[in-house]
């Protein structure tokens, strides 16, 4: 079927207090990947399970705008679940104009690293070339910042070595207090839906962008906060990093501060209804890769590897499809 609205996916997945996968893609295999999943997790759940498809700025000049939302257009075309092209994190308004030229389903417009009037003057002007051309917009309040604001990329690859708990220990010492400052403020959410008449809230709660595994509590008590002021549908940004479940909590040892959650707490009482994975998948796309290389170093074939890496992105989608459906505790 031809790319749905944003809208149709996320509000009714609002009422019912689950949540929608927004998966990055960077190329043909990861893309398949996503809708592969929903196909699969849709007949294991015996329920339509839907799938919004992001391309950033980046992923679209690496792959061409018109081929990368191509690409997507076709597989949407070829299937029956229900899919929304969103372009994620676009900061200027030349990327709204290319994701509306190449018929984008949503957009993210970040202005967080703005101040926070001309953020909402910018998000303003974005809603006004999206919303008569039928295209909503999701806003960024607060900031989301990336590992790599913290850390060099030695320091990382370290982390990584890392038991879960304590690399998370680190990250506090390091980031936490930073994180905590960055999240939206709870007052300012009325106003800054108003002014800039957005249709989806991506508010800061906590997280982090660009951490490889999930071992990160979010502040599900700030999300309740900002919930209770805005009907809107909220997202999350740097899920590959969070915690998914309190049993994964418990596996990992993760200490909880007060007012602390997982992804699963966020989704079932923090309103969080789209959820934002990229760099857990790019991971398991490029380990998926080296492993089959590894075992076997004479392989012409790129396609044996590919399919592998594909693999692995795939069974990754369907665990969170599980959560974000209910299906998993
Ligand atoms: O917008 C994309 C997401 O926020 C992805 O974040 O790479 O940490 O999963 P992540
Ligand atoms: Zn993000």
């Amino acid at each position: 079927m031809p790319l749905v609205d944003e809208r149709e996916l996320l509000l009714p997945a609002l009422k019912e207090r689950r949540a929608v996968g927004a998966f990055n893609a960077n190329n043909m295999e990861m893309i398949q990947a996503f809708v592969w999943a929903a196909e699969e997790m849709t007949e294991e759940l015996g329920k339509p399970v839907d799938l919004i498809i992001q391309l950033s700025p980046g992923a679209s000049k690496y792959a061409g705008w018109a081929l990368g939302a191509g690409m997507v257009k076709i597989v949407a075309q070829e299937t029956n679940i229900r899919i929304a092209l969103n372009l994620d994190h676009a900061t200027k308004l030349e990327e709204i104009e290319k994701a509306l030229e190449n018929n984008f389903t949503a957009v993210l417009f970040d202005g967080s690293s703005l101040p926070l009037e001309e953020n909402i003057e910018l998000t303003r002007k974005v809603v006004e070339m999206c919303h008569p051309r039928g295209v909503p917009v999701e806003a960024e309040l607060g900031k989301i910042p990336k590992i790599e604001d913290y850390f060099s990329k030695d320091e990382i690859a370290h982390l990584r070595s890392l038991p879960a708990k304590e690399a998370v220990k680190i990250i506090r010492e390091r980031a936490g207090k930073s994180v905590e400052e960055l999240m939206a403020k709870p007052e300012d959410v009325e106003m800054f839906v108003e002014k800039t008449g957005c249709d989806f809230l991506a508010a800061a709660f906590g997280s982090i962008h660009g951490i490889w595994d999930d071992i990160w509590p979010v502040r599900v008590d700030r999300l309740v906060e900002i919930q209770k002021r805005t009907p809107l549908p909220l997202v999350s940004h740097g899920s590959s990093g969070i915690l998914m479940t309190p049993k994964d909590v418990e596996e990992k040892g993760i200490e909880l501060m007060e007012g602390e959650g997982t992804l699963l707490d966020a989704i079932q009482t923090g309103g969080v209804t789209k959820v934002n994975v990229a760099t857990i998948l790019s991971v398991s796309f490029i380990q998926g890769f080296i492993d089959a290389y590894n075992a076997n170093p004479s392989e012409k074939d790129f396609r044996n590897l590919g399919k592998v890496a594909r693999d692995r992105v795939k069974e990754k989608v369907k665990e969170y499809m599980r959560l974000f459906a209910g299906a998993i505790s």
